[in-house]
C-alpha cells in the first residue's frame, strides 16, 4: 500500500514536471506572442544571426533571471532592444515555464543542439 501510494506521488509529480515543460515550449515556439524561436531557432539553438546568443540547455535560473531583467528594463547591454519588446506580453510564470524549458535543450560535444 505504501508502494502504491509512493508510485502514485512518483509518476504524477513527473507527469506535471512534462506538462511545465511542454506549456514552456507551447509558450516559446508561439509565433504571435515573442516570436522567440524566430531569433533563437526552434530549440534555442540555432539563432537567425551568428551574434544572437545561443540559450537552450542553459540553466534554468540564469535564463528565467535574463528574462524577467529584460522585461524590466533591468538588463540593457549589447542587442536587448529586441529583447524588450519580446519579453513585454509574458507573465513571470510563463517566463519561469520557457526557462524550465529552454534548460532542457542540450548542446552535444560537437556544439549541435540535441532537443527536438
Ligand atoms: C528579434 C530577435 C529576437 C527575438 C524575437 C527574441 N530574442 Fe532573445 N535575444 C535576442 C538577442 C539579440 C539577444 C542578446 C541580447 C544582448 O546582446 O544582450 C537575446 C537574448 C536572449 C536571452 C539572454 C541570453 C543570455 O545568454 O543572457 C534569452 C534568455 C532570450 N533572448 C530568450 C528569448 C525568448 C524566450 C524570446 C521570446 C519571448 C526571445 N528571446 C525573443 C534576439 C531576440
Amino acid at each position: 500500500m505504501r508502494l502504491f501510494a509512493f508510485l502514485v506521488i512518483f509518476l504524477s509529480g513527473h507527469a506535471w514536471a512534462v506538462t511545465d515543460i511542454e506549456q514552456g515550449k507551447a509558450l516559446y515556439i508561439s509565433p504571435g506572442k515573442g516570436g522567440c524561436a524566430t531569433c533563437h531557432g526552434q530549440t534555442g539553438n540555432e539563432p537567425i544571426m551568428a551574434m544572437y546568443p545561443k540559450i537552450g540547455g542553459q540553466n534554468e535560473l540564469y535564463l528565467y533571471n535574463q528574462m524577467v531583467d529584460f522585461k524590466n528594463k533591468k538588463r540593457r547591454n549589447g542587442l536587448f532592444i529586441p529583447m524588450e519588446v519580446a519579453m513585454i506580453s509574458y507573465s513571470d510564470n510563463e517566463i519561469r515555464l520557457i526557462a524550465k524549458y529552454l534548460s532542457t535543450n542540450g548542446l552535444s560535444t560537437n556544439g549541435l543542439s540535441t532537443g527536438e
